[in-house]
């Protein structure tokens, strides 16, 4: 047929192959080929059924993702599944690996599906702000129902290969081999002479309006400020407005409409940027990470337990140290309780559990790290006692050994020196629950040996995170940007900004709460630490907005103590608080500040371009390598809405020039000690570009 996709007959069966690396996308050359290959299997008068079918480590994954935004190549996909769908012999798909959006949309256009044991099938369009485009929306309810479709549709989660025939969606799960099994049964298709059976040519399932409105309700929730899951319920309604034909053309429309709309182009700015950061530039493929078989944790808190857990759940050995037996059998005992909750809710298997304890080797010495490959340092936040356990490492580990501190802002040069083992020293900052969240912040220090960059940002991946690369400063990519959002959520408030007008502004950007209720969550003793940490160095301005201080001194530490910015109830609902309206206004009167009425507007710029503006310097300082790794750590570590593509993509979406203007506004307004423009913003104003170019 072409490079891409083959045709040859194998006892009466034409069997086309998609080998197309390396995810078998739909791009024009598979598009092609595969019309090519029906147009020729109708005219094989020797071939009574035909197999699709792929190489390499799975069926076709989606559209290609990369000819989106361009013009497209005839033939559209839509064309290629309908002259499929129409063929009057039947084809069967054999799928393997993930078969996903576009690659869907081809096995249900095809007459039948036989699925190996191990595929995975779902609609991840929505997570790309589209609906599914060349019938997914329509062959997929008829087949398998309203209730189902829905889920499967907006949710855009994978599903495995039983329960897609349990859904009606796979004819087959074969037991052995896949090729075997769809040619097996294209052959008992032309035996009992069965001809195609077109999920088209099923009826529309009866309509429920109350699932379309509960679906809206909890999309509304759930997947806040997303427009592609509305629109995704919209497009499978089309089955009840139009014809199957008509619907099919409808739900194209909508398709390419959602390709050029700005959440569609910010949310695949993100996928393809997520995949880019793991790539170190400058760092040859030719470095090889140092080999990790097992892994050790030192300071068993929060984090340390956390860690500890994501690295057993990836199957890795690991040596869990802490400062005692107290805090040892603490962890022992919060690491059984959590998992042990997973187990119960339903989430993993209780032999899985135990196999996870057991790669656990729990003590109180520091020397029985001695045969570890890594070790990740998770002890109290204090440079001192950093220092002192870092230098303890030096020695009781061996030279090669990797020791990675968690440290959320402390310098790692120090450490590194303290360990006198630099080339080996690095940090590794997990954000809390460690086990749960997504980004790892891998740091690298003037000294660390290109080997160690390798084997944390390919350990990171090992053990299910999101790793990305920063230097040395202090905060890191995403505490830096975030300290200035809270500086200036602070200078809000003593300007008169109440706290959940300023909350509810960001929660209306996107983000899952508001910096002040941010800090409920983790605790304003947390907050009022860290500020003490850097007094020395923070302004008259910056001390005098001590909100967090005052309200520990007043027993209020967020939603652990029930009352913090806001009140909380037993489930945590929050709720304004009245202490604080009065505590901001005797803040007020101390200092003799006069409180104003603050816009929205205001408030969504001085805290979005006071993150915007460190990010350009600590792209600038080249802290962060790209702009791609700021806009990742931010949406992953820090909630940044993905459908906005993270601060750098969305200011670029802005206009540098506009983003500049606001800042030297408040510049002139607030003092140059807050709002100095980076000077990489100042240059790509000027020369009309952008971040991203
Ligand atoms: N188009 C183009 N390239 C793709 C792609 C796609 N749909 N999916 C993955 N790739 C590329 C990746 O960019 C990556 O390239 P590099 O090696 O150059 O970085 C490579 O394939 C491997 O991808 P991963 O690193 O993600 O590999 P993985 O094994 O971890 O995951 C996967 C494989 C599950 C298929 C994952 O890549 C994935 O989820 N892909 C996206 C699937 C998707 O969203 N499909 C729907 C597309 S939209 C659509 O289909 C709608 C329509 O009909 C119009």
């Amino acid at each position: 047929m072409n490079e891409v996709v083959s045709y040859e007959l194998h006892d009466g069966i034409a069997d086309v192959l998609i080998d197309n690396p390396p995810v078998n996308a739909t791009s024009h050359a598979v598009r092609a080929g595969l019309d090519e290959a029906v147009r020729r299997f109708g005219g094989d008068a020797d071939a009574k059924a035909m197999v699709v079918r792929c190489a390499g480590k799975t069926f076709v994954a989606g559209a290609d993702i990369k000819e989106f935004g361009r013009p497209a190549l005839p033939p559209p996909l839509p064309d290629v599944l309908k002259a499929i769908d129409h063929c009057d012999k039947p084809i069967v798909a054999a799928v393997h690996g993930t078969v996903l959006g576009g690659g869907f949309e081809v096995a249900l256009a095809c007459h039948y599906r036989v699925a190996a044991a191990d595929a995975r099938f779902g609609f991840p369009e929505v997570k790309l702000g589209l609906v599914p485009g060349a019938g997914g929306t329509q062959r997929g309810v008829r087949l398998a129902g309203l209730a189902d479709t829905i889920t499967l549709i907006t949710e855009g989660k994978p599903i495995s290969a039983s329960k897609a025939e349990a859904m009606g969606l796979v004819d087959e799960v074969a037991q052995g081999d896949l090729v075997e099994a769809a040619r097996a049964f294209a052959r008992r298709l032309v035996a009992e002479g069965k001809g195609p059976r077109r999920a088209g040519d099923l009826p529309m399932p009866t309509d429920d309006p109350d699932l379309f409105d509960k679906a809206r309700k909890s999309l509304g929730r759930e997947m806040r400020g997303q427009e592609a899951p509305m629109k995704a319920l919209e497009a499978i309604r089309l089955g009840y407005e139009m014809d199957f034909e008509s619907a099919l053309v409808r739900e194209y429309e909508m398709c390419k409409e959602m390709i050029a709309a700005p959440q569609s182009r910010a949310l695949r700015h993100i996928f393809a940027a997520e995949r880019e950061v793991v790539k170190v530039p400058g760092l040859s493929a030719d470095v090889a990470p140092r080999d990790i078989k097992r892994a050790g944790v030192i300071g068993l808190g929060v984090m340390g337990r956390g860690i500890v857990m994501a690295i057993a759940a990836a199957g890795i050995p690991v040596t869990a140290v802490a400062a005692d037996a107290d805090h040892l059998a603490a962890a022992q005992k919060a690491i059984t309780k959590m998992l042990s909750s997973t187990v119960d809710k339903g989430r993993l298997k209780q032999d899985e559990m135990d196999r996870r304890l057991e790669r656990i080797q729990w003590s109180v010495a520091i020397e029985d790290l001695a045969d570890a490959d890594l070790v990740i340092e998770a002890v109290t936040e204090d440079i001192a006692i950093k220092r002192e356990v870092f230098a303890a490492l030096g020695k009781a580990t061996r030279p090669g050994t990797i020791l990675a501190s968690n440290t959320s802002f402390l310098d790692i040069e120090a450490l590194a020196k303290a360990s006198q083992r630099s080339e080996d020293t690095c940090g590794m900052h997990f954000f809390n629950p460690a086990h749960i969240m997504r980004l790892l912040e891998n740091v690298r220090a003037a000294g660390t040996a290109p080997d160690v960059v390798a084997t944390i940002m390919a350990f990171g991946k090992t053990i299910g995170k999101l790793p990305v690369l920063s230097g040395v400063c202090e905060g890191f990519i995403v505490n830096r940007m975030l300290s200035k959002r809270s500086r200036e959520a602070f200078f809000l408030v003593e300007e008169g900004a109440a706290p959940a007008a300023i909350d509810n502004v960001l929660v209306d950007y996107g983000f899952p709460m508001g910096p002040l209720a941010l800090g409920d969550l983790a605790g304003l003793d947390v907050q009022a630490a860290a500020r003490a940490s850097r007094k020395d160095s923070a302004t008259a301005r910056e001390l005098r907005a001590d909100f967090p201080e005052q309200l520990v001194a007043a027993g209020r530490l967020g939603q652990k103590t029930g009352s913090g910015w806001y009140s909380y109830d037993e489930n945590r609902k929050a709720s304004a608080n009245e202490d604080t309206t009065r505590m901001i206004a005797a803040h007020a009167e101390r200092h003799g500040l006069t409180l104003r009425d603050i816009g929205d507007q205001e408030v969504r710029e001085r805290l979005l371009f006071a993150m915007v503006n460190e990010g350009a310097k600590i792209l600038d300082e080249g802290v962060a390598s790209r702009p791609q790794d700021i806009d990742v750590a931010m949406v992953n570590g820090l909630g940044w809405p993905a459908y906005t593509g993270g601060p750098m993509f969305w200011a670029d979406q802005l206009g540098l020039d506009h983003v500049l203007r606001t800042i030297e506004r408040f510049q002139d307004e607030q003092g140059a000690g807050y709002w100095t423009p980076s000077p990489l913003l100042v240059r790509l104003a000027e020369e009309g570009k952008g971040f991203y170019g």
